[in-house]
């Protein structure tokens, strides 16, 4: 039997929600650490590409298959053509891997919070960096060597998926109100670290790095896969939760509008960000004596150093402040947690015709369970890990593979005009011409290049992703294989619908 669809209850509400979900740990936390690993200024370039190539046009795609369907992503893909629930399925199990690590970085946000009442990381560079690796993390020497479980992570993800189930439970309606907080507050936090950073001195080195082009890495097929795999992440693409979202939309609900609003809310607020953390790298860089590319290489640890680096050197109230930044990050990563936890519930209600009532304790504590390897001494380094499987290669070939769907399957026309039927902003044939030709072109490239890049490390080098063992880099595709078998297997359970 059919379930009755849940709406949203105005159409800020949905904005509001597609915001919160683009908005989050990905714009603050992900977003420098990406570009001070692909070379600062230049990234910028391929990340502006990839936003308009593939990030606009895919969202826009993906209101529309939500709209149209006004079904979960693998019923959505089945209504195109039969065979394609399997997508997304597959789409479904990546974005429950992704909440999985996910929380794990709010659990070490939340650790920040309590450390935030006695300043706990120092002042100086030194202490800053040590406590990160060693009080939160306690970091083990390489990803083999798990140690222990960090019972202070433990707890913060518990918190964590709690904190997800009662955001959810009630339904879509206080789901709509609770964005409101979550994405508005945050901003006028980042805004004052942005003051605080660029007033420091050595700020404006930071800065050059962060704008100022170096254009010879724009020929590393690495730092474009990496852009296109930061514009999915951040705009919550490829993953189900736009689909999910926009299939809550009332009929006559906008597509074109929203969609450059969220694109935009999006970039604007990792641009922002950016200047934060490189204005503070740039006084580090300073205080240390060193070159701003050189000031740490702990890339995906960045904003846990230069965030509370920043906020010890604020003159007046650094704990009250530093309290509110963590509270305030954990309610940015919070509609985004939700929106990866929604899609799934959805999905399996949706083609079961169960109560999400009662699916979603289920998914909260099974995505707790699957993140307990991300909280032992090693999780840093699988996060990093499986966070490059899962974005780089997953999301992207989900988004070539919704190409060929709507490109090709039910042609880019058809779907355009019932978008421009419903929208204010009317898109022209060029977005056909994205969806056909331009998108999957650099989707493709991206994913095959990368592919062979990492080929050769572990021929010539032996050297897996990011210079880890081989071993981890088989574990990462074992992990994307699996999960594209697993979706095979759900795709052809007999369901309600
Ligand atoms: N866009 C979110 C962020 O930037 O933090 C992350 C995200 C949310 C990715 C929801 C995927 C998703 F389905």
């Amino acid at each position: 039997m059919a379930r009755a669809r849940e709406k949203w209850n105005s159409r800020a509400s949905f904005l509001f929600a597609a915001i919160g979900s683009a908005v989050g740990l990905g714009n603050i936390w992900r977003f420098p650490y990406i570009t001070y690993k692909n070379g600062g200024g230049a990234f910028l370039i391929p990340y502006a590409i990839a936003l308009i190539t593939a990030g606009i046009p895919l969202m826009i795609l993906e209101y529309y298959v939500g709209h149209f369907t006004q079904s979960s992503p693998p019923i959505a893909f089945k209504k195109f053509w039969h065979k394609a629930e399997w997508a997304g399925w597959f789409a479904i199990l990546l974005v429950f891997v992704l909440s999985t690590y996910y929380c794990t970085i709010m659990a070490w946000c939340a650790n920040y919070f309590f450390h935030s009442f006695s300043l706990g990381w120092g002042s100086t560079a030194e202490s800053v960096n040590s406590f990160f690796n060693n009080n939160i993390l306690q970091l083990s020497g390489s990803p083999s060597i798990l140690g222990g479980i960090r019972i202070p992570i433990l707890l913060g993800l518990a918190a964590t998926w709690i904190w997800i189930y009662l955001s959810l439970f009630k339904g879509v309606e206080t789901l709509g109100k609770i964005v409101y907080f979550t994405v508005t507050i945050p901003w006028l936090i980042i805004i004052a670290m942005v003051v605080r950073g660029l007033t420091l001195p050595g700020a404006m080195e930071g800065i050059k790095f962060y704008l100022i082009p170096d254009f010879r890495v724009l020929l590393d097929p690495k730092v474009w896969l990496a852009a296109y795999g930061q514009v999915f992440f951040t705009l919550s693409l490829a993953m189900g939760a736009l689909i999910v979202y926009a299939s809550y939309l009332h009929e006559e609900s906008d597509i074109t509008v929203n969609a450059f609003l969220v694109g935009f809310a999006d970039s604007a607020t990792s641009f922002i960000a950016g200047f934060a953390v490189f204005s503070i790298l740039g006084y580090l860089a300073q205080t240390l004596g060193v070159s701003v590319a050189d000031v740490t290489n702990s890339s995906i640890g960045l904003a846990f150093v230069t965030y509370p680096m920043a906020i010890s050197l604020l003159p007046v109230a650094a704990r009250l402040f530093a309290a509110l930044f963590f509270l305030l990050l954990l309610t940015l990563g919070i509609d985004s947690a939700f929106s990866m936890a929604e899609p799934v519930v959805e999905s399996i209600a949706d083609k079961w015709g169960l109560s999400k009532k009662h699916v979603l304790p289920i998914v909260c504590m099974l995505g707790f369970l699957a993140g307990l390897p991300f909280t032992t001494e090693a999780g840093l380094y699988w996060i990093d890990i499986i966070d490059n499987f899962i974005t780089n290669y997953g999301i992207t070939a989900i988004g070539l593979i919704e190409c060929i769907l709507i490109g090709y399957v039910l042609g880019a026309k058809k779907a355009r005009s019932y978008i421009n039927q419903v929208s204010e902003i009317k898109i022209g044939i060029w977005w056909d011409i994205f969806i056909k030709y331009i998108t999957p072109f650099f989707l493709g490239i991206s994913l095959v290049t990368q592919f062979i890049k990492l080929i050769m490390g572990i021929v010539k080098e032996n050297k897996g992703y990011g210079g880890y063992p081989v071993w981890t880099t088989y574990t990462g595709f074992g992990l994307i294989i699996i999960l594209a078998a697993a979706s095979a297997v759900l795709a052809k359970r007999k369901g309600a619908v």
